[in-house]
């Protein structure tokens, strides 16, 4: 991906990180900082693969997003969902953040796109995330960028939820 202009002269880039590099080593404070460590390294039997994406502001990172790939329902201890025969999966967002500073310039919008535009690479049907209630900005870019919303009674929180319909082995012609 092109760098973005965000402000002024800075420019956004958005990044894979891979565990054993030295962006990586960069990328953990920031981790740190949001509080989010657990949600980076959580492992669970049904991910299918995990991407970590950065967010660099002259190549500063400010930001991370977090998703898996896992078997749609696989989580919930439910069975496949097949479609035209095929099983259908969808990518997780796990963590997700933004350092206060660098708020509001769309650099979370960014991330949210980049991993939109992965998870349709990887042929996952749908993304997903879940958050507490109240998280205005979350809420906000959430549903700007056309994701679905489902309250859940679990943990106070709510799921958003986006189609990914322009996956090619899920045309129906
Ligand atoms: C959620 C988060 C990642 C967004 O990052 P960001 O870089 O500020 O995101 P963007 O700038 O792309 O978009 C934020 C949007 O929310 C809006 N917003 C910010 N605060 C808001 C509020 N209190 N109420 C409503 N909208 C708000 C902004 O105006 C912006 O909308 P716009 O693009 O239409 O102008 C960031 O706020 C964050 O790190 N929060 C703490 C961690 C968190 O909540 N993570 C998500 C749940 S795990």
């Amino acid at each position: 991906m092109g760098p973005e202009a965000v402000k002024g002269e800075s420019e956004l880039v958005i990044i894979e990180v891979f565990e054993d590099s030295q962006l990586w080593q960069q990328l953990w404070p920031v981790v740190e900082a949001l509080g989010q460590e657990n949600y980076v390294q959580v492992q669970a039997e049904h991910f299918r693969a995990s991407h970590i994406l950065a967010a660099l502001v002259n190549g500063q990172p400010v930001g991370f997003l977090r998703f898996v790939v896992q078997r749609l329902g696989e989580d919930e201890g439910r069975p496949p969902i097949v479609f035209r025969e095929q099983t259908l999966y969808e990518a997780k967002i796990i963590a997700f953040g933004v350092l206060p500073e660098e708020r509001n310039l769309g650099i979370g919008r960014s991330l949210q796109q980049e991993a939109m535009r992965r998870a349709k690479a990887l042929n996952c049907c749908q993304v997903r995330s879940r958050s507490a209630y109240g998280n205005d900005a979350n809420y906000h870019l959430k549903i700007s960028l056309g994701f679905g919303i489902q309250p859940s009674l679990e943990n106070d929180s709510v799921y958003f939820i986006k189609a990914l319909p322009a996956v090619d082995g899920l045309k129906s012609n």
